[in-house]
């Protein structure tokens, strides 16, 4: 698959980053084949992040995630998937490579700005979680 989706995160949605953000995911070469702001309840944000249930940091992760407006995508670009990883940068923004959006936006592994989907098929599950079949070309 060639496609990918992503989600610009609480924190730099507040921050203002949003804009810069998608700039530079469209100058990397990511077509925007669907988008839309919107903000997850505490019980969606549970099932997007649910494989993380049993992970410490989780009650965190899904209060964060429903703390304001989020924007959803689905991005095309050849090896979306791992292309766009590789411009988002690791999850922790302290170990992320120099011009990433994490190392340039994000505040914490916590707060971290973007998420990028892991994988072909959940770049699907994650994509369908969002967006209707008549909301994407
Ligand atoms: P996503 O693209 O958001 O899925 O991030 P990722 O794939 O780089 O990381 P992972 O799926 O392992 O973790 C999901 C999210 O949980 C991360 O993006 C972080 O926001 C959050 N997270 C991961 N580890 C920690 C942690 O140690 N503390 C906190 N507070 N959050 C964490
Ligand atoms: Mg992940």
């Amino acid at each position: 698959s060639n496609r990918t989706f992503t989600m610009i995160k609480p924190d730099a949605w507040s921050n203002g980053h949003a804009g810069a953000i998608l700039d530079q995911i469209i100058k990397a070469g990511f077509k925007v084949i669907s988008l839309k702001l919107t903000q997850l309840s505490p019980e969606r944000a549970g099932e997007f992040y649910a494989v993380h249930k049993e992970r410490p940091f989780y009650g965190e992760l899904v209060e964060f995630m429903s703390s304001g407006p989020i924007i959803a995508a689905i991005l095309e670009k050849e090896g979306a998937v791992a292309g766009f990883r590789q411009l988002i940068g690791a999850t922790n923004p302290a170990q992320a490579e120099e011009g990433t959006i994490r190392k340039r936006f994000a505040e914490s592994i916590g707060r971290n700005a973007i998420h990028g989907s892991d994988s072909d098929d959940n770049a699907k599950i994650e994509s369908d979680f969002f967006f209707s079949g008549l909301e994407r070309f």
